[in-house]
Order: C-alpha cells, then structure tokens, then sequence
C-alpha cells in the first residue's frame, strides 16, 4: 500500500496549471489520509485557480498517477491558495507571459492608451509621449495596436517601411522611438477587413515577430471604446498601466469613464487622466478659452480614483520644413514641453 511520502513523492512535481509552479513550490498539499484497508487515498490540494477547466484536467492526472502507484481509490478536494501564495507566484506568471511575448525582455514596462470615443487624442497623446520619454533618454516602442484604423505611422511622419531580418522584423525608428503598425503591411492606404480572431493573431505577431530588442517602455495605441482588441491587450499584457484620454467635455468624461472601468475590471492600474483640448490660448492675449468646456479631466478622475496628470491646449505643433512629422510636437513647443512634464510624471509613477 501507498505510504504518505510516497504520495508526496507523486504530487510534488505536478504543476499547477495557472501558477506553472511545481505543488512542492506552491505548498498545495494541505492534507493526506489513507485507509490501508480499503486502498483508498484521499488529498486535500490548495490551488491557483480552483473551479476551472484546467481544474478538471489536473483532477484527472492526479488519480490516474495515485492509481497507477497503487491506490484503489481517491478521494481529491480542492481549496484555492492563500491571497499571499496567489500574489507572490501571480505576478511572476504575469512577468513569465509578458516576457514570453517579447523574448525574454523582462525589464519593459507597458502603457496602454485607452479612450471612450474616437478621435479625442489617443494616438497625439501616444506618439508625443513616447517621443518625450525618448528625449528623457529612455528606450522606447510604440505598438498601433488601432489595427484598423492606424495612424501613427502619418503622425510621426515615417514614410519607410520595416525591413526583414532572418525570421524577425525590424521596427522603423523615428525620434528616436520604435514603431511597428497595421499601416506598413497595407498597399496605398486600403482598409484592413479582418475578422476577430485574425486581429488578435495580428497582435501577437507584433510582439513576438518584432525585433525590439531591450525597452524601458512600450506603448500601446488602443483603439476606441472597450472593444475586442482593448481586451485582448488587457489580457496579454496584465502588467500594463493604462492613460485614459479625454476631452474636457463632462458628458465626455462619463463614456472615457467606461474605458477606465475596463482597466479596473481586468486588474490594470490606471496612471491618470490627460485631458485633451482643454483650453484654446490667445497667441495674441495669452486669455485661455474653454472651447469644450470644462471639468471633464477632473470628473473622470474621480470617477477612475486618480488624477489629471496632463492637459493639453488646442494647438498644431509647428510646421517644420526640414522634418516632416505632422504629429509630434516639438521639445520647445508649448505643448512638446507639457509632453516632457507628462513623462516626467509617468517615469516618477513607475519608479
Ligand atoms: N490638442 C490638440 N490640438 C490640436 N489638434 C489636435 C489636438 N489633439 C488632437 N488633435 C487632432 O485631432 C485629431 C484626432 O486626434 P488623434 O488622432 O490623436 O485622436 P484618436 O483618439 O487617436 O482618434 P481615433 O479614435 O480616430 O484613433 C488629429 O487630427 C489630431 O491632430
Ligand atoms: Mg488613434
């Protein structure tokens, strides 16, 4: 008959399927009673995520194993591990993904930007951003995770394409940031007509395929509203910290609000609000005019428990003639130099 440390022996390299730790890592054996009489083994297991699919599996590869080991019968019940256990081996599985996604690169830290509705500055906030982090010496990508409706490449002004090399693709560089978007794998600006499952393969692909070698930060252009990729990235990515963009609108801030709720639900942090087209200033007076109103950073804020971290005046960045980039504000640029402060805000949230 089966003795104790013999079934020990048996569990103990057995993996729980959510953690990917071994149960002897994990401490999930809690109990083990046997009845020699009748054979019968009976376990009390603590696991990572008990109720689940990957529950059953496992259930089934531990009889099988206490079976073939000698037991007539088994008794298995399950109970889930302490918050403490969860945590300490949760974020090493987040870490272990995440890494997974770009070759090992541990050290990354990811921004999503995300929004209520379209066309209130996501991707302003995006390319600027990563620009201003780039002039703070830091090494930074942007992913146009807007799939469909791209704009990064035409703001920054990139006119190249990636190149090739061996099985990975290089990602273009500009400002010093490395981008990689839907727009440079599309002839003559022609709509991508992708379904679901095809956008979140595209996703993965510009993770894994993309040489990015070492990044301080990576940011993500989300596309509007709470759809299928925002959720795709909210969960490839359970590290990643979100900026929620709106305009200074009140009933605005109510649909950003809805973004920021995705965030919380999926267990993202948020790392402010920036409220965009806040004011429109006078070059002439220097008087601020609210053109869209007021208070909606501050509303969503609340609603979101954080805070304003940028607002942005009503202004083109100034046309330049040697270095098209219609979309990035210079770094002596009234809004170029809020863009410096915002990273600054940002790399100070992450230290
Ligand atoms: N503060 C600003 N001052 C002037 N123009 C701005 C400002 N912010 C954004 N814009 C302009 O508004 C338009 C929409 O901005 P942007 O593309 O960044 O929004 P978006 O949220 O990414 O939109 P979409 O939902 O379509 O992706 C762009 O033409 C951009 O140049
Ligand atoms: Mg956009």
């Amino acid at each position: 008959m089966l003795t104790k440390e013999q079934v020990i022996e048996i569990l103990d390299p057995i993996e729980d399927p959510y953690l990917h730790k071994t149960f002897k890592e994990t401490g999930a054996i809690q109990e083990i009673t046997i009845k020699e009489e009748k054979s019968h083994v009976s376990v009390k297991l603590a696991i990572g995520n008990p109720n689940s699919a990957e529950q059953m599996q496992l259930q089934q590869n531990i009889v099988n194993e206490l079976k073939k080991a000698g037991a007539n019968t088994v008794g298995l019940r399950f109970s889930k591990l302490s918050d403490e256990v969860l945590a300490k081996f949760e974020g090493a599985a987040k870490k272990d993904q995440e890494a997974n996604l770009l070759g090992g690169n541990t050290n990354t830290k990811f921004i999503s930007i995300a929004s209520g509705k379209g066309g209130v500055g996501k991707s302003t906030v995006t390319v600027n951003l990563a620009v201003a982090l780039a002039r703070l010496g830091k090494k930074v990508g942007i992913i146009d995770a807007d799939i469909y409706g791209f704009s990064v490449p035409d703001m920054m002004g990139i006119e190249s394409r990636p190149q090739v090399k061996g099985e990975k693709i290089i990602p273009v560089e500009r400002f010093g940031v490395k981008v990689i978007s839907m727009g440079f794998f599309v002839e003559d600006n022609s709509p991508v007509i992708w379904r679901g499952p095809m956008l979140g393969k595209m996703l993965t692909s510009f993770f894994k395929e993309v040489e990015w070698s070492e990044l301080d930060y990576l940011l993500l252009d989300l596309p509007p509203g709470t759809g299928d990729v925002a959720l795709d990235v909210h969960s490839m990515l359970p590290s990643s910290k979100e900026i929620i963009v709106t305009t200074p609108h009140p009933s605005a801030a109510f649909v950003a609000a809805r973004a920021g709720q995705m965030a919380i639900k999926t267990d993202h942090e948020i790392l402010g609000v920036i409220e965009n087209m806040s004011y429109f200033e006078s070059q002439l007076t220097g008087q601020k005019e609210y053109v869209f109103g007021q208070g909606g950073g501050d509303k969503l804020a609340d609603a979101l428990n954080t805070e304003v971290i940028g607002r942005l005046p009503l202004q083109q960045p100034y046309d330049e003639e040697h270095e098209f980039a219609p979309g990035v504000y210079q770094e002596d640029h009234p809004t170029g130099k809020i863009f410096l402060a915002i990273a600054n805000t940002v790399t100070k949230k992450f230290e």
